[in-house]
């Protein structure tokens, strides 16, 4: 009997500059998983579904304002032509939903995603309730389009795809696993210029070591992320939420 493989993780991008892809993800593990078909990418250029010979995607904003938006029936067109592609369709957008480490498990463990790229100051909202398009924002900060913040998102829900990661146990020791910073990280040389790395590391015992990476992340994530801190606090101390990472 032959194994039936089930269709690949698959993303659909719709974007005025499908050359922005795979872009870094062509590289080290996301690009070769991409090779052994491990995934799937597919742009859509929105402009492709311009109406008019001059190929125009845009216009200026109704009421009035800086820039330009992009067109409801340009960018209707382009989502219409991906209805039967796999998985939620998400707008880059500041507005949007932040993405964090749940939210990208929740989308790996999906068939795929369908990702709207805006340019200019945005798309027209009729549009996005059409379509029942969900929000999806990387992070507080304005970029010039959707595009680095679809690579980011990529990136982010690619890595945790089965077989994308050479070591699994990897993803599961980094930062927001499990609610905490990452400890610090050494390698050899173990003495670089005088300065040691810490000598429990070179114990090869391995619960003081496990011990002191966990006090370590402790201090970190107390010091520099007290939001995430409290919500951590908060999970160890009711069994019910234990292993409830930073969610939203
Ligand atoms: N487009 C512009 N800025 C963005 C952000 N911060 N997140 C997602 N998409 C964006």
């Amino acid at each position: 009997m032959t194994a039936v493989r089930p269709p690949p993780w698959r993303a659909t991008v719709l974007t005025l500059f499908p050359d922005a892809f795979p872009g870094p993800l062509g590289l080290s593990l996301a690009g070769r998983a991409l090779e052994r078909g491990d995934w799937g990418l597919e742009t859509v250029d929105i402009r492709d579904f311009s109406l008019d010979r001059h190929r125009t995607v845009d216009d200026a904003p109704l009421g009035g304002g800086a820039g330009m938006v992009m067109r409801p029936d340009v960018v209707d067109a382009a989502l219409e032509s991906v209805a039967g592609r796999p998985g939620p369709l998400l707008y880059l957008s500041p507005r949007g939903r932040l993405l964090n480490q749940a939210l990208a498990r929740e989308l790996a463990a999906g068939p795929g995603i369908r990702l709207l790229c805006g340019r200019y100051e945005g798309v027209d909202q009729r549009v996005l309730e059409a379509r029942a398009v969900e929000e999806v924002s990387v992070g507080d900060y304005v970029l010039s389009g959707g595009e680095m913040a679809a690579l980011v998102l990529l990136d982010t829900v690619v890595r945790l795809l089965p077989g994308v990661m050479g070591n699994e146990e990897s993803a599961a020791e980094e930062s927001f696993e499990s609610g905490l910073l990452e400890y610090p990280l050494y390698t050899r040389p173990a003495d670089w210029q005088g300065h040691k790395v810490p000598e429990v590391l070179l114990s090869g015992h391995h619960a003081h070591i496990r011990q002191w990476r966990r006090e370590r992340a402790e201090e970190l994530t107390k010091a520099r992320r007290p939001d995430l801190w409290a919500r951590y606090i908060e999970g160890t101390a009711d069994p019910a939420k234990a292993g409830d990472e930073n969610g939203t």
